[in-house]
């Protein structure tokens, strides 16, 4: 490893800088955002990022000018620059598996340079870029035709996790670019109820299956894009030759692929630097480039970049993916909140947050360091939240009147999408909620506020609102693949910013492996009756009710 590399074992609660923001939290107490803003009338001015499209307010947290710059400080100790650098030149900073870590390489201009072992990564990209464009337009235009010679009507991509959420995401978001004379359907869960619901009227003449995934060999996929072969076959008179024009894989193991019966020429590939879930910008995007055409899907690539070059390039006051990283460290490490929650204010975005679970939570929830040692300090928060205004009517009486600390970030657009048409209308109500809420989990009601409103004296502590609950407002002028491109980069640095502090390696995920390996024992006793050598008496008397109850 280059000595460039952030030094694992930097454990971060033993470092002079921990120790001054610990210091630092107990003398500042209970921080009112109150007092803040009324001591400094141009904070909500001055406490703001602008970074591309995006507006970034982040006046409304608990920190001072000095908190920040502790924050920093600790950022620097942990080597957070050495490691992004380390990352963006291709070192292997994914120790645990040998692996360098090159998202960004994904959406690089044609003429960048960026070299993994000595070789320059860039045109390859490109190479399966313009192919998958091309394939896109095919399909998009009619000019691939099924088995039978019709064009595809509906596009199903088959995939999980990283293979899923991210073109699922996007595809919600980006509704309104696509084109809406295809139909575009996600299937991901081994329950056979996905992929029936999914299948549920369609003319498998008419249907292309895109099945994703990085190592081909994911029990859910391969189960599905099995079940949906079987069902192809059987609408289609069962000549195997349909496969090959039905299925197209997006895989890094061609050697699978063509196990499976799908054409290697209809095979996107991309490479072991590209994690799963920092995968969907690569060909796993392809559903979405389909729905949205080449051009979108480059655009939204775009944004991407511009974001991974504010991350390089910009000093740590004015980092955007460093301050909101900083932020959450504060909140998890120094505050004691358990949980973080992302709440956009557009319908598009209903995805947004279960995609982050995925950034977030397979990359942060670690508890050893990049040494393996155990962590003695907090990693990766919960990561949770809903589109606004539902979420208002469900969980926010927590977030406003509850005992926990939630630190939330806001997002909203200023302009609704073109299409709503009349619909339209009603943006400016949505957007006064999204206002509305981060100023009330702010600045709160005080009992003197409620007394003067005249409720009765019994009823004040209940209609008491305590504020200073954190937000951060994320604010664009409308949704476009280009902004939700520098959205999803935001966050994937944010991410990689806490990881570098927590000493942790953010880019494996063998928490999800034990999972794995049990289900594959416990599945012959649920079928055959076997017995599971070494099972727990809960988990064995499960099984037996369960078979009970299937009549086995
Ligand atoms: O959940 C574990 C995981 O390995 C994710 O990281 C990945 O996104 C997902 O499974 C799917 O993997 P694959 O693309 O190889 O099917």
């Amino acid at each position: 490893m280059s000595d460039t590399t952030a030094p694992q074992g930097v454990r971060p609660d033993r470092l002079p800088e921990w120790a001054a923001l610990g210091k630092h939290r107990e003398e500042l107490g209970e921080v009112r955002l109150r007092e803040l803003f009324a001591a400094d009338p141009g904070r909500g001015e001055r406490c703001v990022l602008r970074v591309g499209d995006l507006y970034i307010d982040y006046s409304k947290n608990l920190v001072t000018d000095r908190t920040l710059e502790l924050l920093r400080g600790l950022a620097a100790a942990t080597g957070v620059e050495r490691l992004r650098d380390a990352m963006l030149r291709g070192e292997r900073i994914n120790t645990t598996e040998d692996r360098a870590v090159l998202h960004t390489a994904l959406r690089a201009p044609r003429d960048a340079v960026i070299e993994v072992d000595g070789e320059n990564v860039v045109p390859a990209v490109h190479e399966v870029l313009d192919r998958a464009a091309d394939f896109a337009r095919k399909v998009r235009s009619g000019k691939w035709t099924g088995h039978t010679g019709e064009r595809i009507t509906t596009v199903v991509n088959i995939g999980i996790g990283g293979s899923d959420l991210g073109p699922a995401m996007a595809y919600e978001v980006l509704r309104p670019w696509t084109e809406r004379s295809l139909d575009f359907r996600f299937v991901s869960n081994v329950d056979g109820a996905d992929l029936h619901e999914a299948l549920r009227g369609l003319d498998p003449a008419r249907t292309l299956f895109i099945v994703s995934s990085k190592t081909f060999t994911t029990v859910e996929t391969i189960t599905n894009a099995t079940s949906a072969r079987r069902w192809l076959l059987d609408g289609l008179g069962g000549d195997r030759a349909a496969v090959a024009e039905h299925f197209v894989a997006v895989s890094t193991n061609e050697e699978k692929v063509a196990d499976f019966g799908i054409d290697t020429a209809n095979m996107f590939e991309f490479w072991d630097w590209v994690g799963g879930r920092y995968s969907y910008d690569s060909a796993i995007g392809l559903s979405l480039m389909i729905a949205i055409g080449p051009e979108r899907f480059r655009e939204m690539l775009d944004g991407f970049h511009l974001m991974d070059e504010h991350f390089r390039t910009a000093p740590p006051e004015a980092n955007a993916p460093m301050l909101l990283g900083l932020l959450g460290i504060w909140y998890n490490n120094f505050h004691g909140a358990q949980s973080h929650a992302v709440l956009p204010y557009s319908h598009y975005l209903s995805r947004f947050t279960a995609y982050l679970q995925q950034l977030d939570m397979e990359s942060n929830g670690k508890s050893v360091d990049r040494a393996g040692a155990p962590v003695t300090w907090q990693t990766g928060p919960v990561v949770w939240g809903t589109p606004g205004t539902n979420g208002q009517h469900a969980y926010y009486q927590l977030l406003h009147q509850g005992t926990k600390l939630v630190p939330a970030d806001f997002i909203g657009f200023a302009r609704p999408v073109e299409e709503l048409g009349e619909l339209a209308a009603q943006h400016d109500l949505l957007m006064a909620n999204f206002f509305a809420q981060t100023q009330a989990l702010a600045f709160g009601k005080t009992a003197e506020e409620v007394e003067a409103e005249g409720v009765p004296a019994d009823l004040v502590p209940h209609r008491t609102f305590h504020g200073n609950r954190p937000t951060t407002t994320i604010l664009a002028d409308s949704l476009t693949p280009s902004v939700l491109g520098q959205l999803v980069a935001l966050y994937e640095h944010k991410v990689f910013v806490q990881g570098a502090v927590w000493d942790i390696d953010s880019f494996d995920q063998w928490g999800v492996e034990l999972g794995k390996v049990l289900a594959k024992r416990i599945e012959p006793a649920l079928t055959e009756g076997a017995d599971v050598p070494g099972l727990d008496s809960s988990t064995e008397t499960l099984v037996a009710v369960y078979r009970s109850m299937r009549g086995r």
